[in-house]
């Protein structure tokens, strides 16, 4: 997806990103609950106009869900990440994921707090 400016999420999310899921992942997909151990990468990078076409910059974060029931309970059985730029370490959300990420995701607890459906 990419996300232009004026859109609500620009601010956050503005640029191009790619979803990527693991096998778990996959099959919460399918099944619409998703597995202790399902993890889904949310990959922010830059989006770059110029001669009519789009083309990716920079990493701008990357967003992460882990699913652990027990030890998220209070996200939603969610754990939420957001990690800067292309580091593995420097963390942009820690112990602030339940306003950061969750409050949002609320909004699909009914599909077990994601929102994109994959392609069939
Ligand atoms: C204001 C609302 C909002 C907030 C805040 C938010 N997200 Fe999301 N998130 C979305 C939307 C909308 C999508 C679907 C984007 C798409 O269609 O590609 C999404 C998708 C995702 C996905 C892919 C799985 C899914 O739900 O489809 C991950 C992973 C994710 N977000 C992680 C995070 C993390 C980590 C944070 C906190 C740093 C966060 N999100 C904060 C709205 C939000």
């Amino acid at each position: 997806m990419v996300i232009n400016p004026g859109h609500p999420l620009s601010e956050a999310f503005g640029g191009i990103h790619h979803l990527y899921a693991n096998k778990k992942a996959v099959k919460g997909y399918q099944t619409g609950k998703f597995p202790d151990g399902a993890v889904i990468v949310f990959d922010l990078l830059e989006a770059r106009s110029a001669d009519n076409a789009v083309t990716e910059g920079g990493r701008k974060v990357v967003g992460v869900m882990h699913k652990d029931a027990r030890k998220y309970a209070a996200t939603g059985g969610w754990g939420f990440e957001g990690f800067k730029g292309d580091s593995m370490t420097d963390r942009a959300v820690g112990k602030d994921a339940a306003t950061a990420c969750y409050q949002c995701h609320t909004s699909r607890k009914d599909r077990d707090y994601v929102f994109i459906q994959p392609r069939k």
